[in-house]
């Protein structure tokens, strides 16, 4: 054990060496289990959000992983992170509750503005029949057109609205092919992409419209945050095995091995937004909306998985953990169920 296993445990190495682990652990850890799956099926195992309580009524709110030493080892390393993951999975649900309130703006906004706006349309259509000049016909064609534009933003704003969202089988490489396809054509011209994708990465569990627009919004951030000449943005996917996230109120976990990532050189994300950074009209821009990661805090929690970022002056990485997609219905059901459960 290192020094930081000591500070810990609250105790030094001498006097924890030789003991065995269920004397300085509760028995009922989930870590137990952890190291038995690590060591039988030497691979390594990682759980997320664990609550230890210790003697003395410490509570401590772990990620932990467990690995084989190496492969023909009965040694099994033990890595305990405190809080730090968790805590960001913490503000990833904090995430939720801010769009939530964007929910409810987008119900407000169609029940304000939709309807006032239905009724203009139509008496702009009435007044279309009464006048006589072609050019007054213009200025009602316009009114016309005009709260069309209006509609079909609340409409887009209407994303944000609850409801159950129909999920299947998604080639994610495909859903970052296109996205690729439409910066390369436009917002992203002058950026260089480079493309790490594992081929044998498994279907996601999820709504491919809904994933579009998640990496649209993740890239076109990248796009506007790289500098102009050298910009350079790397996707991957990669699978992790056993990353299982808890639930709060306990019970259920949600397996989340497949990862894609986003990573840019740009300047980082400004320190005064990255607190906030899943908020509604969060920006840096002068002609940002903030909404852009909003949509995706909502979305990648109705699929019940995680965005991570770290950030620096080199450049930004986006992290999205997803569900993977299984052929046994009982999954998807038993998936779905925690993806609307989730947050409440
Ligand atoms: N890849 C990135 N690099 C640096 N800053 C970023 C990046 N992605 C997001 N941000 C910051 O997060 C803010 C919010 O992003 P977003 O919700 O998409 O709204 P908008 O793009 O309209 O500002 C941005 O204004 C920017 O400051
Ligand atoms: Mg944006």
């Amino acid at each position: 054990m290192n020094g930081a296993a000591e500070q810990f445990f609250e105790e030094g190495a001498s006097g924890l060496t030789g003991r065995r682990l269920n004397e300085v652990m509760p028995a009922d850890s989930p870590l137990f289990s952890l190291i038995f799956q690590a060591s039988s099926g030497q691979t390594s195992v990682a759980e997320y959000d664990v609550e230890i309580t210790f003697p003395r009524d410490r509570t401590r709110n772990l990620a932990i992983t467990a690995a084989p030493l190496n492969d023909d080892s009965a040694l099994t390393v033990i890595s305990l992170h405190e809080q730090s993951i968790a805590r960001r999975i913490n503000s990833q649900i904090a995430h939720r509750n801010a769009s939530r309130s964007v929910t409810g703006l987008a119900a407000l906004l169609a029940h304000e503005i939709k309807n006032p706006l239905s009724g203009i349309r139509g008496a702009a259509q009435l007044l279309e029949s009464a006048v006589s000049e072609e050019d007054d016909r213009g200025l009602t064609q316009l009114i016309c057109e005009e709260t069309d534009r209006i509609c079909d933003l609340v409409d887009r704003m209407g994303l944000f609205s609850d409801g159950d969202i129909s999920r299947s089988a998604v080639n994610i490489h495909l859903v970052l092919e296109r996205v690729r396809r439409i910066a390369k054509a436009g917002f992203g011209r002058h950026v260089d992409f480079i493309e790490n994708y594992d081929p044998s990465l498994p279907p996601v569990y999820g709504n491919a419209d809904q994933l579009i627009q998640v990496f649209m919004n993740i890239v076109k951030n990248a796009c506007e945050a790289v500098p102009s000449s050298g910009g350079k943005i790397a996707i991957q996917t990669l699978f992790q095995h056993d990353v299982r996230l808890a639930l709060p109120g306990g019970g259920s976990r949600v397996q989340l091995p497949l990862i894609v990532s986003v990573r840019d050189n740009g300047p980082g994300i400004p320190p005064d937004v990255a607190p906030n950074l899943f908020d509604p009209f969060v920006t840096s821009k002068t002609d940002g909306t903030g909404l852009g990661l909003a949509l995706v805090a909502k979305v990648i929690g109705d699929h019940s998985g995680i965005v991570e970022f770290e950030t620096s002056e080199q450049g930004t990485e986006f992290r999205l953990r997803l569900p993977m997609h299984s052929d046994d219905p009982t999954d998807s059901q038993r998936s779905d169920k925690i993806a609307r459960g989730f947050g409440e």
